[in-house]
């Protein structure tokens, strides 16, 4: 089984804000000549977050120097998302942002990153006349390389996908971080191929991180003062390690090589064993992928915390099949049922999206039934947008109306906002355990905090008696759809 190994040391990074501004010292073994002061923009999901982590990482030991004002940075860059057509539309018109900066600065140096760099390749550097990088999700080690080519006046491109790169070396930078709260990256990739979506050709195959870093990583947080981390892949219940190799399927093992495996049940554990007072969550689970011990598992320890995000995408199994998404509506529904009955306080949420594909009525009606048994605490809806060279773009038409689209997704978001209400209000009179997060975003008498099942918790107290990372029991009184109001009880 599992032994830790402890050579592996994984230090928290935090950016010296004092030193922002400074001039810039060139390192002696700094092994280019670009300038010094670098800023970092993120979009799209929490991996992308947790990415420009890693960049900044991968950028202070070149050298460089963090800054949070792009007006004095050398480098901007943008970490972007290319899952909906929207999210690229968003990087586009804030690169036309960045156009008069870029006149007025001649030396200043525009990288892309990320999903929407993988996908558009050298057209970006064609489309996006201003950017001078383009890097992928697999090339930031790359990254100093690239700046420097770029400082030459040279344009520079790395999209080269990997199927070992997981930076689990690396120690990242936690930007924009309160102190409390972190992620930890425990794979990379996908190869789940849904067919609406594009993840699988922008971040390339599945492969796991090695479990002693991830322990490490998780270990050094918590003593660095972090009460919470939240493990990330984009589909975490195929985490697999045995001891090294691409990944494979657990039943293709050898029988030796299942013995000293680590799932993603076995990783959970020991993250858990780091401290009880460490909280755990973790983001994506699969419903094809999700197992029984999982479940088991976040019971067993009471730092893992009761929320699952499990998303169902569509309630109608015609549409699940068409997806590619490898389960039924009724598949989904014993999941949900297999979760309830082992803890039945979890809290749960979903993504779901209006129109796919030759969508009808009826299907999207079953969206909405499926929404009524389940009853999530909370839900990510979107509606379909075609991206270019998924299964879906490639076999299917792209044929319900964008008002219907529309239309559909406003019905469903609407009945989350009753659910999302009803459950508030069923919280009334409860009590939990909240971890301190700061204070509210609307007061200063009030600090703000999550339970375990994910609900935000605002509550008057201050930060000397309760400081962000303390725990705290908080009871009930009122509520909104999105937010729990309440205040402090001895228990
Ligand atoms: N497994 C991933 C999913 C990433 S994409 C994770 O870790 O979250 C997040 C969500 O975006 C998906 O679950 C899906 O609901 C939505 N999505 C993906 N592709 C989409 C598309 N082409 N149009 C609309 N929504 C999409
Ligand atoms: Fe995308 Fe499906 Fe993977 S939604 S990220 S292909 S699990």
């Amino acid at each position: 089984m599992y032994e830790s190994d402890a050579k592996i040391n994984i230090p928290v990074k935090q950016i010296d804000e004092s030193r922002q501004g400074e001039p810039f010292q060139r390192k002696e073994d700094r092994p280019f000549d670009a300038s010094g002061l670098y800023y970092i923009e993120s979009y799209g999901c929490q991996m992308n977050f947790s990415d420009s982590e890693i960049v900044a990482s991968i950028l202070s030991d070149a050298g460089m120097h963090h800054t949070t004002d792009y007006h004095a940075a050398d480098v901007i860059l943008i970490n972007t998302c290319a899952i909906r057509d929207n999210a690229e539309q968003r990087v586009r018109n804030r690169l036309a942002q960045f156009q008069a900066l870029k006149k007025e600065k001649r030396n200043l140096t525009i990288g892309v990153l990320g999903c929407m760099a993988e996908r558009l390749k050298k057209k970006l550097l064609e489309e996006e006349k201003i950017v001078d990088v383009v890097a992928g999700p697999d090339a930031y080690r790359d990254l100093p390389k690239l700046l420097a080519t770029a400082d030459e006046g040279q344009k520079a491109i790395n999209t080269l996908l990997s199927r070992e790169e997981t930076y689990g070396d690396i120690s990242p930078v936690r930007l924009q971080s309160n102190g409390v709260s972190a992620f930890i990256s425990i794979m990379r990739g996908c190869d789940n191929m849904c067919s609406f979506c594009v993840v699988p050709f922008t971040r390339g195959r599945e492969r796991s991180r090695q479990p002693d870093s991830i322990v490490s990583e998780a270990r050094a947080l918590f003593e660095a003062g972090y009460r919470e981390v939240t493990l990330l892949g984009q589909n975490v219940d195929s985490y697999l390690w045995f001891g090294g190799g691409a990944k494979k399927d657990f039943g293709k093992l050898s029988a030796e090589e299942q013995g000293r495996a680590i799932r993603f049940a076995d990783l959970l554990a020991l993250v858990a064993e780091v401290s009880p007072e460490l909280r755990i969550r973790f983001s994506t689970s699969n419903p094809q992928d999700m197992t029984r011990d999982v479940i088991e598992t976040m019971a067993r320890y009471e730092n893992i915390c009761n929320y699952i995000h499990l998303p169902v995408q569509s309630g109608s199994s015609r549409m699940l099949k068409k997806m590619n998404r490898g389960y039924s509506r009724e598949e989904y529904l014993e999941k949900i049922g297999m979760i309830r009955s082992i803890i039945p306080d979890c809290g749960i949420s979903s993504d779901i999206i209006a129109g796919f594909c030759s969508e009808s009525e009826e299907d999207h009606r079953l969206t909405l039934s499926i929404m009524e048994e389940v009853k999530y605490d909370m839900n990510y809806m979107f509606y379909y947008s075609e991206r270019p060279g998924t299964l879906a773009a490639r076999k299917y038409e792209d044929d319900v109306p964008l008002e219907v689209k529309k239309r559909r997704l406003s019905e469903i978001i609407e009945l989350q906002q009753k659910h999302s209400l009803e459950h508030n209000r069923q919280d009334a009179g409860k009590t939990f355990k909240v971890l301190v997060e700061g204070l509210s975003k609307k007061s200063r008498e009030e600090l703000a905090g999550r339970n375990d099942q994910n609900k935000m918790i605002v509550f008057r107290g201050s930060l000397s008696e309760y400081p962000a990372g303390s725990y705290v029991n908080v009871k009930v009184d009122d509520c909104s759809s999105a937010t729990l109001m309440g205040h402090i009880v001895s228990k």
